[in-house]
């Protein structure tokens, strides 16, 4: 069967016609047909060659992350959780193999404390961007049929929903303040979508990104209720000062410049939440002193966080549904390009729009 690949040694990307096609080996397995492939920066950081290990034996790595799959097989213990033509989201990371390792032992592989963990189209296992998987039951969220194809955009979805869980843990510390006002830093994939759940939680959404409105990103952020700001028209100080101060930031940029420049300007007992898996460029200069002046005199707190849990898959899928029905065609509007797999490399090198998806 199909799969594209990524040749790191000899630079090159390339459809790989012989993949061997998975078959079911243990009871819990589920065999999934592969309908679409989102594809983000991770994908394109991979295929630069600058992040990405294959597994082991093998000279490339079958890259996607963000897929969505059908069911077309069962192992025998798997047969109650799902049958052939339900749909699911295989999660991307695995847990490592360290008794030690508390996180993966409670599979909370997202928190892995070793590091040794191995991540679907990432690290150190074969992604999702071909025909047919094999999965645990254990790693695949279900997904009703009604989501339809936006149900490709729950893995983006998940990076919001573990970062809002964790908020509230945080916020929790606040009990007589009700968080309202967010600012999410970048409008990519990653950024509307957590545009979109902070609505659905009732904040006052402003996303502040580089290109100017009126483009579609802008659009889409106007249409769930939020207000979009370019950097263009606005420096952070502007636009801390006009904006600010904001309960919680969430950067989706991966851009370490803007990310703690609108740092600086965040309110007292804010949260600042990171997303964004920067490029590898070289060093930037902060004024080091002032940042933590501030997050001492005000309370503030700085979040990283990355992949997600289970919990996670299922308030995305549950979130996506509700912004299906409460803005209808929005979800649409950030799938801007659908690909074949032999064009894999077009999307994933010189991305245009706002999410590519392959479609199997
Ligand atoms: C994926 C995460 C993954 C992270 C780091 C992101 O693109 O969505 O699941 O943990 O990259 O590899």
């Amino acid at each position: 069967m199909r799969a594209a690949a990524v040749f790191p040694t000899e630079r090159r990307l390339a459809v790989v016609e012989d993949f061997p096609e998975p078959k079911i080996a243990r009871p819990t397995d589920v065999k999934l047909r592969i309908l679409s492939v989102g594809v983000c920066g991770t994908d394109r950081e991979i295929a630069s060659f600058v992040y990405g290990t294959p597994p082991e034996g093998y000279d490339y790595l079958v890259l996607g992350h963000e897929a969505l799959g059908e069911v077309v097989e069962t192992g025998s213990e798997a047969a109650g959780l799902f049958a052939p033509g339900d749909l699911g989201i295989p999660m991307v990371r695995i847990p490592c193999s360290d008794p030690n390792c508390a996180a993966c032992r409670a599979d909370r592989q997202d928190h892995c404390e070793t590091l040794q963990y191995r991540e679907h189209g990432i690290m150190r296992l074969h992604g999702f961007m071909t025909e047919y998987v094999v999965v645990d039951a254990k790693f695949l969220a279900p997904v009703p049929r009604a989501l339809g194809r936006d149900a490709v955009l729950v893995e983006p979805m998940t990076i919001a929903e573990k970062a809002f869980i964790q908020v509230d843990h945080i916020a929790a510390r606040l009990p007589w303040k009700s968080q309202r006002r967010a600012v999410v830093v970048g409008a990519g994939p990653v950024g509307l979508l957590g545009a979109m759940a902070l609505r659905l939680r009732g904040y006052e959404v402003v996303v502040y990104s580089l290109e100017r409105a009126p483009n579609p990103a802008s659009g889409i952020v106007e249409a769930v209720g939020g207000r979009y700001v370019s950097s263009q028209d606005e420096s952070t100080e502007q636009f801390a000062a006009k904006e600010g101060p904001f309960d919680l930031v969430y950067e989706a940029a991966g851009a370490p410049t803007a990310a703690f420049e609108v740092l600086k300007s965040m309110g007292p007992n804010g949260i600042f939440v990171l997303t964004g898996v920067p490029g590898r460029h070289g060093n930037v200069e902060f004024d080091t002193h002032g940042i933590m002046l501030n997050m001492v005199l005000k309370n503030q707190c700085l979040l990283g966080t990355v992949n997600a849990g289970r919990d996670a898959f299922d308030l995305a899928v549950a979130d996506l549904m509700k912004i299906q029905s409460q803005w209808p065609g929005v979800l649409d509007r950030i799938v801007t390009g659908r690909h074949k797999l032999e064009n894999f490399a077009e999307p994933v090198l010189r991305p245009t729009g706002i999410k590519n998806v392959v479609d199997l």
